[in-house]
This record gives C-alpha cells, structure tokens and sequence, in this order.
C-alpha cells in the first residue's frame, strides 16, 4: 500500500469526470460527444493541483490527509468561462422593460442606450464601488462553479474609464483563488461624441489607450466589437493590428447580428476566439476550419434578448470545436451561471450533455490558453473543481436548468 502525507483525498465518487492521461489542447467535432470518466472513483490532491485519481478500489491509505466522502455525488473540473464582462456599474433592467413593450436590442442601442447606457454609469462609478460589484459578481460566479473566467473592459469608453475596468480586474485577478484573463474592449461602442467622426475614436484606442493599457501591462488579450451597431471590418482589423504591437492577441466579439466578414478578419490575424455567431454562414464555417481559433458560443444572450441561437450543430458536425461562455453583461445577459448556459446548448442548439460539457471546461480553457492547466483532471493541473450534490445522471445537470446542483467548491485544491 502506497503512504503520502498532507493530501485531500476525495473518496466514492459516484462519477468522475473529465479525466485526462494525456491532456488534449481542445476536443472537435465527433470526439467532443467524447466525455472521459471513471465510476466508483477516489481523486488525490496536493499541492494545489491534481495529483492522481483511480478506481476506488485502488485508492491508497494515506495518514493525516483530509478525506471527504463524495457517495452519491460526481466531480467535475471548474467551469472555464471564457468570456464576460462582468466588471460593469449597475444594471439595465430599465431596457429589459423597453423590450418587453418592444423595442429591439439594436434600436435601444442606437437610441443611446445599451452599451453607452452602461458606460455613463460606469464612468460616474468610484473605482472602489465598481470593485466591490465585480467582486461580489465574482464570488457568486464561483459558488456556482466557475474556477477560471475572462473578464473584459468596454463599458469605459474614455481613457480613464477603461484604466479604471482593467485595474478592477488586476485587483480580482490579485486576490481570487480563480484564474483570471483580461481583455481590453476600448472599441465596444462608438460614444455619442464621436458618432460624426468615428476615425478620431479609433484613434484613441489605438493611439492612446492601447499604449497605456499595455504599459501597465493590465490586458492579456484584444476585443473589438464588429457589427454595424459597433465597428466596422476595417476598424477592427486596424485595432486587432495595433494590439499585435503590442503582443495582445485578439478575442473577438462578431456575427452576433451580421455576417461581415469578422470572421475572415479574426482568423487572418490569429483570433484565439471569434465570439458569439448567432449569425453564421457556410463560407465562415469554411474558415474556421483552417485555423486555431476557437469558435465560442453565449447562448444566454439570444436567450435573453429573444434572439436567435448560434449553429452549434453546423459547427461541430462539420468538424469544429465549440467553447460555451455565459458573456455575463448587463445588456444581454445579466447571469454568470455556467449551468445556465449548459442547459441552452443542449435545449437550444441540441448540443449532447457531453458535448456541452466539453465546450465549457476543456474547450473554455482554450479558449483562454490556459488548456495546459485548466479544463480537465489530469496530473498536474490546478484542483479547480467541484462536487455535485446527490445526481442520478450527468444529463441531470443542463436537465434540472434552474436547480442549483453544485456542493461544494475547491480552487487551487482548497474549498472555497
Ligand atoms: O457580448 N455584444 C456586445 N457586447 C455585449 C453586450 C453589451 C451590452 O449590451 O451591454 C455582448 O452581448
Ligand atoms: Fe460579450
């Protein structure tokens, strides 16, 4: 019998899931309905990270280790959640109600609402309010199971504005046991003042405050929004190659509502990810299968301003990789709730549960470079995860859509 000492060890688990031996970058087409795990398991871990797991019957005896008994109950890595935006000021429930009387999301927005609604609010937010909304935002996100999550700027839109996003989330990033990404999204909208010369705008971004952003080094990646109601192909393609200068790589917001070209743009300049497609037509599909960039889907938001959902079937069918997020935002989807989303992948785009919780784990992780670490148990990843409560099935999970099933959470190997 094997003795290790100052372990966790997580003993009788009913299912454990999302085990790897040899991790995948990501998982496509046929083999994302591919889910590999283990009945009747024990999983170690020591040091933060994972550091075996086996059937029960092999679990070893180890003295002064911390054991819970997982009976009845499944494991599964932490939620990757690749994109959000979910350090904002406030709320929009004002327009929730405009829509429901029924303006569309794109008409509030060109009256002057939507995006640039949430950026007045932000701008007249004291930095040490909006932290404390972030932060309580982020504490819910990893109760219902979220261990590593990108967060966006874009709802500054003035220099100082968007420093004061970036450096809210170098705040969460300092103090959470989470794993945090960061994106600068100066170009989400165009602000009133400048809608008669949209250049100068550009400008801004690019000229001023990309080169601050970088200097204080407070963003990983580059978003832009390209859509008619946003920025235009051309824009964005000026602002993804002003952040190449600077080694950002873009994660970019497109075909939510048209199909422009974003795509072709995104995967020309090396797009870890091309956001939301609601919109997607074959040539797109086409293009994305000769890249790296992974196709990300945000289901809530069709969801929540009646839209309609991305191809998630087109896609995988035809070979392709999807990652699920929540885009935890104000506007189109004030929920941070993986779960959530999960369900809508299967209800809504008829997505397998397997396939669903690929996208939102190892998928997710990729979708963040952060595959290497995150996304699956495997040897020598960060112990992100969490325990079910008591589950007949994993389709239980995106089935009971409004339960909340998660037990308990571990980041760095610890309960949080
Ligand atoms: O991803 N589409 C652009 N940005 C956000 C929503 C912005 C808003 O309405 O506040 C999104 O859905
Ligand atoms: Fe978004």
């Amino acid at each position: 019998m094997l003795y290790l000492c100052g372990m966790l060890v997580v003993k009788n688990i009913k299912k454990l899931i999302q085990i790897e031996t040899s991790p995948r970058p990501l998982v496509k087409g046929e083999a994302m309905d591919i889910l590999p795990s283990l009945d009747n398991a024990y999983l170690l871990v020591e040091d933060g990270k994972f550091k075996d797991f086996g059937p029960m019957e092999q679990c070893p005896e180890i003295p002064d280790s911390e054991v819970i008994d997982a009976s009845n109950r499944m494991v599964l890595p932490s939620w990757c959640d690749s994109h959000t935006h979910l350090v904002y000021a406030g709320s929009r429930d004002g327009e929730f109600v405009d829509r429901i009387k029924g303006l569309s999301y794109q008409e509030i927005a060109n009256r002057g609402g939507g995006i640039l609604n949430s950026a007045k609010r932000l701008q007249a937010t004291p930095e040490d309010v909006l932290l404390e909304q972030a932060r309580k935002r982020l504490d819910e996100v990893i109760r219902f199971g979220t261990g590593a999550i990108e967060m966006k700027s874009g709802y500054g839109l003035t220099l100082e504005s968007e420093m004061k996003i970036l450096r809210v989330i170098r705040q969460l990033k300092s103090e959470t046991a989470a794993t945090v990404k960061s994106t600068f999204l100066g170009a989400h909208s165009v602000p009133a003042a400048y809608r008669a010369n949209r250049k100068a705008y550009v400008d801004l971004v690019v000229n001023e405050m990309l080169p601050r952003v970088a200097d204080e080094q407070l963003a990983d990646y580059i978003d832009v929004f390209c859509e008619k109601v946003a920025f235009s192909v051309d824009e964005t393609i000026r602002i993804m190659e002003a952040g190449a200068k600077y080694g950002l790589k873009p994660k970019i917001h497109t075909n939510q509502f048209n199909c422009m070209g974003g795509i072709q743009a995104s995967v020309e300049h090396g797009a870890i990810s091309v956001d939301h497609l609601e919109v997607l037509n074959q040539e797109e599909i086409d293009c994305l299968k000769g890249s790296d960039t992974m196709p990300c889907l945000l289901p809530s938001a069709p969801f929540f301003i009646n839209d309609h959902y991305p191809p998630a079937r087109e896609i995988i069918d035809g070979g392709l990789p999807v990652a699920l997020a929540t885009d935890y935002n104000p506007g189109t989807t004030p929920s941070g709730r993986m779960s959530f989303v999960l369900s809508l992948a299967c209800i809504k785009m008829k997505m397998t549960p397997n396939e669903a919780i690929n996208a939102a784990t190892i998928n997710g992780a990729r979708a963040m470079e952060l595959e290497s670490s995150h996304g699956s148990i495997a040897k020598g990843k960060v112990a992100n995860f969490f325990i079910t409560k008591e589950i007949p099935s994993l389709a239980y999970i995106p089935y009971s859509f409004g339960s909340d099933l998660v037990e308990s959470v571990f980041l760095q190997g610890k309960c949080v």
